[in-house]
């Protein structure tokens, strides 16, 4: 048996909007996204939210549940206390396209810039052994759902759109300690290209990236923080950055 539970959805586009009352029936079990559904369904058949999986898999349904940005279809009902309302808004950091639909296009860009990977022109298809320790390595990094919800909420961007040119933000910097370790990727100093190009010098290590990300990737931890050590050992000792050249892996 369902009970009436209060909600709060911004509803407008990129000239403005506003927060809509809504009561909803919900039901044992419910996530957010069946609520955003069931609404569709009845009474506000226009509101706008993307979705594919329902399954926390395909990174769609990202959106900000009483100003927290988690997935629409991974946020069970029963996260809340029946008296609270529950308030759902945009992802704040990108334009809004409608209700909770917004443009992420900032993160396809930056997906573009970064460069791909790109083993030695000497070896040929089939003459190299993964091993199984190498993929192992980055095999954290690689359940990125592209959800962006880390890059939603790092405030380096949420705070500062000017920033956003020269930020590539944290789904980039686990994408480019990725290949760092990919044994074959030695055509770009990844490290060097993290610092130089995508940014990395604005990360002071707030680690809300790694709070919000649904695939539990350690992403400060893991991934951002060894790439700035190394970083800075490559800059700052010579002998390292000397070695680096002459050795390169
Ligand atoms: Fe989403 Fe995590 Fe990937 Fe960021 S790193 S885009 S939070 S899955
Ligand atoms: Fe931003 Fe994560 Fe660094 S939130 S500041 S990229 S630790
Ligand atoms: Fe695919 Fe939520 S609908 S992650």
């Amino acid at each position: 048996m369902g009970s009436k539970r209060q909600f709060r959805i911004w509803r407008g586009d990129e000239t403005g909007g506003d927060l809509k009352d809504y009561t909803v029936e919900v039901n044992e079990g419910e996530v957010v996204l069946d609520i955003i559904h069931r609404l569709q369904a009845t009474e506000a058949p226009d509101l706008a939210c993307r979705w594919n999986c329902k399954a926390g898999k395909c990174g769609s349904c990202s959106m900000e549940i009483n100003g927290k940005p988690r997935l629409g279809c991974m946020t069970r009902m029963s996260t809340f206390e029946e008296s609270e309302t529950v308030t759902v808004t945009p992802l704040r950091t990108f334009p809004v396209i409608r209700d909770l639909v917004t443009d992420v296009s900032f993160n396809y860009e930056k997906a573009r810039e970064t460069p791909a990977f790109a083993p030695p022109a000497d070896v040929a298809p089939g003459d190299y052994r993964m091993q199984q320790v190498d993929v192992e390595r980055s095999q954290e990094f690689r359940k990125c759902i592209e959800c962006f919800l880390c890059q939603n909420v790092c405030h380096v961007i949420r705070d500062h759109e000017e920033n956003k040119p020269a930020f590539s933000g944290p789904r980039f910097f686990i994408r480019a300690a990725e290949l760092d370790m990919h044994p074959l990727d030695t055509r770009t100093d990844r490290k060097e290209y993290a610092q130089a190009e995508m940014g990395l010098g604005y990360c002071n290590i707030t680690k809300c990236c790694t709070e919000v990300c649904p695939e539990h990737i350690k992403i400060t931890d893991n991934g951002i923080i060894p790439m700035k050590e190394r970083a800075v050992d490559r800059r700052y000792d010579p002998l390292v950055r000397l070695g680096s050249k002459i050795f390169r892996r």
